[in-house]
């Protein structure tokens, strides 16, 4: 059944509101269940699709899994034969390409269709097949199927061409189990692979240096079970930030890691908003008007790309011009032509969005095309004169729990409807 979400904006956030645990987080903790001998157990897991979606692969596997949303997952791998993810299930979401990494290490052979996911670039997975390859494993995509195996896997030094998310957690995942030591160079630093070192440590391997740019894993014959919470989320955190400054509220969010938002906090204090933090609360309000900056996407500490969507969208009723350059995928301004169907000014030339700050935006039908385009939709709404009508919101229950739930309670005009 088709939904479409329907913002009246105008109104000012105002209140406080709790952030979800991370979605990028959750991802790669689920698959890294499979590691184990014994149960694990997961909370403060979001209650998004792409939870739901590895949940179900979990199950379709074998593992014996135990769901409450929003409370906690137990999976007990014990049961669990299957080395094979159908294309129906990997297409669900990106992170299925971490059940290569994880069945790699727990059964030494994986097969998993190519992941689905956002559209937001070419997202090559090469440097994933390049790393299992160095911990001595055959890897391949072909016909859509990506096959990995190997008699046993041994700890390999593995460097990266470029800084990679989705490749440097694939490799943790596998090198957790290896033979031997395993070195990544040019590992990324987020604070997700930083999360998933400290569940793989509390199941007792021995990762060391993840947030720094170079992860030592010294691979362990068997894991053992745990209990674990995985961080907040950071991208949520950040978008109701931005969605409180959009509408000049006055929002505190709780329960968030203010040090893994300085680089949007910085850009938000620049453009004039006033923004305070204490050990795990942020409060963001807009007094005067907001001055246009320039933005470039970055791996972390930076500005993360998968904020340049919903910043892009507050800058387009900034005083004045503004340049928002995309450095990490190439097809992350599809949000921006929508927007411009509401009023914003806005150029885009290879890499680069010109914004030219308009003093107000008009609701509109608008679709959305991938999760962090959705966000930057909804905050466009939220700011605009009018009625916007976001078709295709299901991208955006991906990624964000309850969005409008928690945008309602904070004063927004919001709903869905079927259509
Ligand atoms: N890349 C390659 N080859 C590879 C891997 C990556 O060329 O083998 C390139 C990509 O094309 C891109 C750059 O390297 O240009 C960085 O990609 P990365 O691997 O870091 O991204 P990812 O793992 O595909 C994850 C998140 C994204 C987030 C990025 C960057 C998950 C499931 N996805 O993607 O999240 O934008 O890291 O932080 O964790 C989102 O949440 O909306 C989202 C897209």
């Amino acid at each position: 059944m088709k939904e479409r979400m329907l913002i009246t904006g105008g109104n000012a956030l105002e209140g406080e509101v709790r952030v979800s645990g991370g979605k990028n987080t959750a991802v790669a903790v689920i698959p890294a269940m499979l590691l184990s001998s014994e149960p694990c157990t997961i909370e403060n897991l979001p209650d998004i699709e792409d939870v739901h979606a590895l949940v179900d692969i979990l199950r379709s596997l074998g593992a014996k899994v135990t769901y409450v949303p929003g409370e906690f997952l137990t999976v007990d791998p014990r049961p669990a034969e299957g080395y094979e993810v159908s294309y129906r299930d990997s297409q669900r979401l990106r992170a299925s390409y971490y059940l290569i990494g994880a069945l790699l290490g727990r059964c030494g052979k994986a097969r998993v269709a190519s992941p689905g996911g956002c559209e937001i670039g070419s997202r090559p997975i090469d440097q994933h097949l390049k790393g299992f390859m160095s911990l001595g494993a055959e890897a391949e995509e072909r016909g859509g199927m990506i096959n990995a195996r190997c008699d046993s896997l041994t700890g390999g030094d593995v460097f990266f061409d470029m800084v990679t998310v989705g490749a440097t957690i694939n490799v943790m995942l596998a090198a957790a189990k290896a033979k031997g030591t395993t070195i990544i160079y040019n590992a990324a630093k987020e604070p997700h692979i930083v999360d998933l070192a400290n569940f793989l440590n509390s199941m007792g391997a021995k990762i060391k240096g993840a947030g720094t740019d170079v992860i030592r894993i010294r691979g362990q014959q068997s894991l053992h079970g745990c209990t674990y919470a995985v961080i907040p989320d950071q991208i949520e955190t950040g978008t109701l930030m931005i969605a409180a400054a959009a509408t000049r509220g006055d929002v505190i969010i709780r329960g968030c890691i203010p040090q893994h938002m300085e680089a949007l906090t910085a850009k938000l204090l620049e453009m004039g908003v006033k923004v305070s933090d204490s050990d795990d609360a942020i409060r963001v309000r807009t007094l005067g008007a907001h001055r246009a900056v320039n933005v470039k996407t970055q791996v972390y500490p930076g500005f993360p790309t998968d904020l340049q969507q919903p910043m892009s969208a507050l800058l387009t009723t900034a005083h004045g011009t503004s340049i928002v350059t995309e450095t990490i995928f190439e097809q992350r301004f599809k949000h921006l032509d929508e927007i411009r169907r509401m009023g914003a000014r806005v150029r885009v030339v290879g890499r680069m969005a010109i914004i030219e700050g308009v003093p107000q935006l008009y609701g509109a039908p608008v679709t959305t095309t991938d999760l962090r385009a959705g966000a930057a939709l909804v905050v466009a709404g939220l700011m605009a004169k009018g009625v916007t009508e976001i078709y295709e919101p299901e991208y955006i229950d991906r990624g964000y729990e309850h969005i409008e739930q928690k945008l309602r309670a904070l004063g927004a005009d919001i709903q869905r409807e079927t259509i």
